[in-house]
């Protein structure tokens, strides 16, 4: 099968590019280097470097025709979209409706986005949320990437695009920028107080461990607790 990746030269995307290789697939990414970096990408996958928000998205996904669009290109800082909403969801939903709109032109099957626990649910009435919970995100990113998943609804029920969110909580792992906003949790992991409130050294060091070896989703309750970094 053949899957673009956006946002494949970030973290959470040229990993999960990565598993896609693994398993046998095509891989084609795009990604304009704003905060991934080029040697992320795999050799063995196609690069454009290409901004989703341009018009030359739709000459891409032209070109290439994915069977499967998997979407985490975004502009991923809580406190950047608080600071500047207007580019917040330029990025998170003009681009995400560009991605859309070439992905329908272009016959793709199926398309994956990167949603948010923690950002989307925002305000939440219990812990752990539910998937049928009500979203009061409180803030432009937690609003962006609610409305990524309703113009997914929007698509399908127009053009029969199929889809699958995945509302991620705070993900940390290799590749991950440890200065960035969404380190805070790896940087956790490791520290000596991150060890104490999980009752001893020895299970933080295989949680870091863990870490190390494989991508892994941190609990959505800690998350939720801290609005300003949960993404
Ligand atoms: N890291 C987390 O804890 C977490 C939690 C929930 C959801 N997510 C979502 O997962 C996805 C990946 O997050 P990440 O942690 O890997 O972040 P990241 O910043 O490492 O990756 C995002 C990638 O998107 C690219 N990008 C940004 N703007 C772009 C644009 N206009 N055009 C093309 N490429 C662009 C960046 O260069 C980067 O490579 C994002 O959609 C994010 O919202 C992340």
């Amino acid at each position: 099968m053949k899957i673009l990746v956006t946002g494949g030269a970030g973290f959470i995307g040229s990993t999960i590019a990565d598993a896609y290789l693994e398993a046998g697939h095509e891989v084609v990414v795009i990604d304009n280097l704003y905060s991934g970096k080029r040697e992320n990408v795999s050799t063995k996958a196609r690069f454009h470097e290409v901004d989703i928000v341009s018009p030359k998205i739709a000459d891409v996904l032209d070109a290439e025709r994915p069977d499967v669009v998997s979407h985490h290109a975004a502009q991923m800082d809580v406190r950047m979209s608080v600071a500047s909403p207007a580019f917040d969801a330029e990025v998170n939903v003009v681009g995400t409706i560009r991605l859309l709109e070439a992905a329908v032109k272009a016959g793709v099957k199926k398309v994956l986005f990167a949603s948010s626990g923690g950002a989307a649910y925002g305000e939440q009435e219990r812990f752990p949320a539910q998937e049928a919970d009500r979203t009061n995100p409180v803030s432009p990113y937690g609003v962006s990437k609610r409305s990524g998943e309703h113009y997914l609804f929007y698509y399908h029920a127009e053009h029969r695009l199929p889809y699958i969110a995945f509302r991620y909580a705070n993900v940390y792992g290799p590749r991950q920028d440890p200065h960035g906003e969404a380190g805070w949790w790896r940087s956790f992991a490791r520290s000596s107080w991150g060890a104490s409130r999980r009752g001893s050294t020895a299970t933080a060091s295989r949680r870091a461990t863990t870490c190390s070896s494989r991508i892994s989703c941190g609990p959505t309750s800690s998350a939720s607790r801290a609005p300003s970094s949960a993404r």
